[in-house]
């Protein structure tokens, strides 16, 4: 705005504050960010005699700390999810069909972490609902005998990297932000990361997921436990034994029955 337009915009304001003042009214009481000019328009909409007696000009608000997020924890990741649907923050958002957030229970104690959507992911908007995903699924409620939507899964990148590639350092650092306050709302017992991806990004490290693997870390205070991808153990099948035990180490930790071994699924 010019020095004409906020010039005009204040002799606006001061010819509002005192109609409002003729009107009776003597104080404002426009809390927080309501802007003055609506406030007056809404309590005066009827009168519209200029008034000329200058007023003195409007206070600049007082600033007040932002707000408490409020609401639920599924009313506060539909609200980091609204946000994720129109990211534009870096090159994947071109080429999606859908963003694909994260489902599973808002309370969960287990928070599995994949490494970004892929074709059907991508045309679902669903994590981990492809060959992977199903894999993943009887790991959870076959082999750890819990319901996937007890749990919660989403990845590092909501947006599909085209033809499955590895997310680039752009893309994850771009949607990082949206996975750490997911995780921070959610606030899970354990968090699974389920790859090299996944492992490495989370715990800002290069050392290969074969060695990560097995043991627990700790990302920001919360348990972390890297296991296999389900599509490398799709890959693989020779893997799953390890990975069984990785999930039964989850289990345990979390004080849950392991169930006894039989054939991994
Ligand atoms: N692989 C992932 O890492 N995430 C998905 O959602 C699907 C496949």
């Amino acid at each position: 705005m010019g020095h004409r337009g906020a010039a005009d915009r204040l002799r606006e304001l001061s010819r509002r504050l005192e109609t409002l003042k003729l009107c009776g009214h003597r104080y404002l009481d426009a809390a927080g960010a309501e802007d003055l000019k609506t406030w007056a328009a809404r309590h005066a909409p009827s009168v519209s005699a200029p008034i000329e007696a200058a007023a003195p000009p409007p206070k600049a608000p007082s600033r007040r700390p932002a707000a408490a997020p409020s609401g639920t924890k599924q009313e506060q990741l539909d609200a980091i999810n609204a946000e994720v649907r129109v990211c534009v923050k870096c090159p994947l958002a071109k080429g999606r069909t859908n963003t694909v957030f994260g489902v599973g229970d808002p309370a969960a104690r287990i928070m599995f972490i994949g490494e970004g959507p892929g074709a059907e992911e991508d045309r679902r908007g669903e994590p981990f609902v492809g060959r992977a995903g199903q894999l993943l699924t009887d790991m959870i409620e076959k082999g750890m005998n819990l319901r996937r939507a007890d749990v919660y899964i989403a990845n590092i990148v909501k947006c599909r990297p085209p033809g499955n590639r590895d997310p680039e350092p752009v893309e994850v650092e771009s949607c990082e932000p949206y996975l750490k306050r997911q995780i921070a709302l959610i606030q899970p017992e354990v968090i699974c990361a389920l790859g090299r991806v996944a492992a490495q990004t989370l715990l800002k490290t290069a050392t290969p997921i074969s060695s990560l693997r097995g043991e627990f870390h700790a990302y920001e205070g919360t348990p972390l436990l890297p296991t296999f991808h389900p599509a490398y153990l799709l890959r693989n099948p020779a893997m799953k034994k390890e990975a069984w035990n990785d999930l039964k180490m989850i289990l345990r930790r979390l004080g849950l029955a392991v169930p006894a071994d039989k054939k991994s699924p």
